[in-house]
């Protein structure tokens, strides 16, 4: 964006706003351009360039295989798009769980190399050092508890996390604990909706939601999922807002149809 533009961007303080005034933060995925436009012109409040571009964008099974080279093309393709949200990076899977000074600098690239404003890593507890550490040279971070993907060989399954007493104790202590040592959200994936409503009670900073109910202080999703691209994923807590694979797949067919009949080009399709 440029610096004379009169779109008053997203910033962590906005999102601090919007809780106290009890206003619901909209979040959405973004991995390019195109789309980033689409969803920053539509008013999302904070895009995500989520390592979810792991299996979105490159077809992995997990989103473990990312690198952080390829989440910072991915960043740097979504902030030439933006004009006023927030745009928060995933720290990949490799990135920060080795000492804090790693996750210092895979968080310093991201910022330099890319152009985003804020970070996101995943665990509360065993990541304080990190977290402490990036946000000391001024870096927002985000926070990620609940199910976390990049941990998904230790849980086995995408299934609700935090059923269990002794889980939901432990979350809600790490939540606790990302609120106190000064990170700006908290995201709570898949955990049940009524542990998410007394973490989001519990903690200052907003609380943004995916399958976490509807108490929460902002909802995210990933953008392929809720425009239909993806289809094979269906989730209870995932609203399809269009049904864009079949559309896109039809009208790709229909080109090819058009191609092979010498429908396409036409007199007024050329030169
Ligand atoms: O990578 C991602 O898209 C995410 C969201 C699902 C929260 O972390």
């Amino acid at each position: 964006m440029s610096v004379h533009s009169n779109t008053k961007r997203v910033t962590t303080q906005t999102l601090q706003e919007m809780k106290r005034n009890g206003e619901k933060i909209a979040m959405l995925t973004s991995y390019d351009y195109s789309m980033a436009r689409i969803v920053d012109e539509a008013g999302v409040d904070v895009i995500l360039v989520g390592d979810s571009a792991s299996n979105v964008m490159a077809g992995h099974e997990t989103t473990l295989p990312i690198t952080l080279d390829q989440m910072i093309y991915h960043a740097a393709s979504v902030v030439r798009a933006v004009n006023r949200a927030l745009v928060v990076v995933d720290l990949p899977f490799g990135a920060y769980q080795g000492n804090s000074k790693e996750a210092l600098t895979s968080s310093i690239r991201i910022m330099k190399e890319s152009g985003a404003h804020a970070v996101k890593l995943e665990g509360g507890m065993e990541i304080r050092e990190s977290v402490e550490r990036i946000l000391s040279a001024g870096i927002p971070v985000m926070g990620h508890l609940g199910l976390t993907p990049q941990s998904i060989y230790k849980f086995g399954t995408y299934t609700v996390r935090a059923r269990e007493n002794a889980e939901a104790e432990r979350l809600m202590s790490d939540a606790s604990l990302l609120d106190e040592i000064g990170c700006f959200g908290i995201v709570l994936e898949k955990i049940p909706a009524a542990l998410a409503a007394k973490v989001s009670a519990a903690v200052e900073v907003p609380t943004i939601g995916i399958g976490a109910g509807a108490d929460v202080d902002g909802q995210v999703l990933v953008a392929h999922d809720m425009l239909g691209i993806t289809h094979e994923f269906s989730p209870r807590f995932l609203r399809r807002y269009l049904h864009l694979y079949e559309e896109m797949r039809t009208a790709v067919g229909q080109y090819v149809l058009d191609v092979r009949s010498r429908d396409f080009p036409n007199e007024k399709e050329q030169y």
